[in-house]
């Protein structure tokens, strides 16, 4: 069967994990997407990383747009990051007819509604699984497996930067600056570390989970965040003599008023098994009426985890795309009109 063409932005430590996993895992994404999918054009700023990466096996332009009017282009996989070109990059990919595939939370979290609502209007999906909790499919676990429930609250780890800090800190008394340098050597950190540390990505996170579990817009703005810059290492060790560890959570909840949303370090009984949950692994609780309290754990960030997540999307898009156009499902979070003036 003809391949589904895909578009490459960025060919960082996610892009370049996507690359080496499409390409090692090629016979079993094939017969699970139903034809093969291939990165035919990859733009990067930095063409010699980019051919470092892809062995001069693709196109590659450092023009971005290039690649999202591209008319051979089907999919379009955005790993820039941040809110900036970013944002234009999905819209032109959008206008243009192609489906997006993004691992950018905080684009999502900020103006989710504007790209979700262009997405529909063009009939394009958008996908976004490796956004929320690196390889953990939780977005597929609220919105597919959980499509029964009423979800009554979220809560997680889902920043790796801020658990393995903490986790570091805790364990061999290391300073936070050395765990952080770490995190980022490990390819953990955003690329503005402070995002990490403050609890930005995390509430990003959050409010993704939250418009997908509650059908409400998202809305970056209404959530409450505090991070762990103000911990200490004497917080930590009194939490541990108490019988505590402290986490950085999200946190989601359904209240008679309205939805609940926030992020903040919380202190959890040591014989919880999310308490457990060390270095940059994430875990994510979810409680719905039906199945009751479920839990997903796994890792957070970096390369081929990341990877694992956009692939995921790769091929439930291309089977989408593959599908009569007039029996797709969206990738959308939630109904744009719907809701709209929840109170959170
Ligand atoms: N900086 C993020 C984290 C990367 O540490 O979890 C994955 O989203």
């Amino acid at each position: 069967m003809k391949p589904i063409n895909v578009g490459l932005l960025g060919i960082g430590t996610v892009g370049g994990g996507t690359y080496t996993v499409l390409t090692r895992n090629e016979a079993e994404i094939t017969r699970r997407a139903g034809r093969p999918i291939r990165i035919t054009k990859v733009a990067d700023k930095n063409l010699a990383l980019a051919k470092e990466v892809t062995g001069g096996q693709v196109a590659l332009t450092d023009d971005a747009f290039s690649v999202v009017t591209d008319p051979e282009i089907d999919i379009v996989v955005e790993l820039i990051g941040g809110y900036g070109i970013a944002k234009e990059l999905v819209l032109k990919a959008i206008e243009n007819g192609k489906h997006v595939v993004t691992a950018n939370k905080a684009l999502l979290a900020v103006h989710g509604t504007e790209i979700f609502a262009a997405a529909q209007k063009k009939g394009v999906m958008v996908a976004f699984e490796a956004a929320v909790a690196g390889g953990i499919p939780i977005i597929k676990a609220v919105r597919e497996g959980l499509a029964a429930n009423r979800i009554q609250w979220i809560a997680g780890i889902i920043n790796g930067t801020t658990n393995f800090i903490l986790s570091e800190m805790r364990d061999k008394g290391l300073p936070f600056d050395t765990v952080l340098k770490e995190a980022q050597r490990l390819g953990y950190a955003e690329a503005d570390p402070t995002f990490d540390i403050e609890g930005v990505d995390a509430a990003h996170k959050i409010t993704i989970l939250s418009a997908i579990a509650f059908g409400i817009p998202v809305q970056f703005d209404k959530a409450h965040v505090e991070g762990i810059s103000k911990l200490e290492a004497e917080d930590i060790k009194y939490a541990e003599q108490l019988g505590y560890r402290i986490k950085l959570l999200g946190i989601t909840k359904r209240r008679a008023n309205g939805i609940e949303l926030r992020v903040h370090p919380t202190l959890i009984p040591a014989r919880r098994l999310i308490a457990n949950v060390e270095g940059a692994m994430n875990a994510v609780l979810v409680q719905g009426d039906a199945v009751g309290s479920t839990l997903y754990y796994g890792k957070g960030a970096g390369a081929e985890p990341t990877a694992s997540a956009v692939i995921a999307d790769l091929v439930d898009v291309t089977r989408m795309h593959t599908a009569d156009p007039e029996n797709r499902v969206p990738h959308l979070a939630f109904q744009p009109d719907a809701m709209a003036d929840t109170p959170i």
